[in-house]
């Protein structure tokens, strides 16, 4: 049994309902939505909807608690704060999600953070950045993330989820068969 049904199943049994509980081996995903992105709902309605930052992250957060994951979400304007974020989520954290906003197509600084830490992150957009004015269809983040999701409204940052679910746990699960061949071969060579 996987680790996320093996999550699942204690959960269920032990404390139902079962997002309440939390386990050591839950899978943490640290979500971030760069500049501009406190003002959805609002802000140019026709490109981005109407939906709310905050009605966004309860979508997250309930899809996040159905899966068993732990999620932390994060709203910034400012460049520096997202950067120190990222560096952040190398201790305690899987994976990332983020959506680099007007950042994306200028921060070689965000790009770099995300390559320093080594976690698996997604990109995302609301809107499909490839479509739109040629500035947009540049991505400094694009390079060093396994995955983008553009042009798909918040179904986007949902999708994002169940994709780095499904990544983080297939590499945990590689991690697991290799390592006891790794110590079969350690003992044999002990012997
Ligand atoms: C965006 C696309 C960017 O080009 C833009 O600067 C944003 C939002 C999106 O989600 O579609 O602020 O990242």
């Amino acid at each position: 049994m996987d680790c996320y049904n093996a999550t699942l199943l204690a959960c269920t049994r032990n404390h139902p309902p079962y997002p309440v509980c939390e386990h050591n081996n839950m899978l943490r995903i640290r979500v971030l939505h760069g500049p501009n992105l406190n003002l959805l709902g609002t802000r140019e309605q026709s490109i981005y909807g109407t939906l709310s930052l905050d009605a966004l992250d309860s979508a997250i957060t309930k899809l996040a608690k159905e899966m068993a994951v732990k999620v932390d979400l994060r709203q910034s304007n400012s460049e520096s704060e997202l950067v120190t974020w990222i560096q952040e989520a190398r201790t305690g954290y899987d994976g990332i999600i983020i959506n680099p906003a007007a950042y994306t197509h200028t921060s070689v600084a965000i790009r770099d953070a995300i390559a320093s830490v080594g976690l698996p992150t997604v990109e995302v957009h609301l809107s499909n950045i490839h479509r739109r004015e040629e500035f947009r269809q540049r991505s400094y983040v694009a390079g060093v993330a396994i995955g983008q999701i553009s042009g798909l409204g918040p179904t986007g940052y949902l999708l994002a989820l169940r994709g780095l679910h499904d990544h983080l746990t297939a590499s945990r699960r590689q991690k697991k068969t290799a390592a006891p061949a790794t110590s079969r071969r350690t003992a044999k060579g002990t012997r």
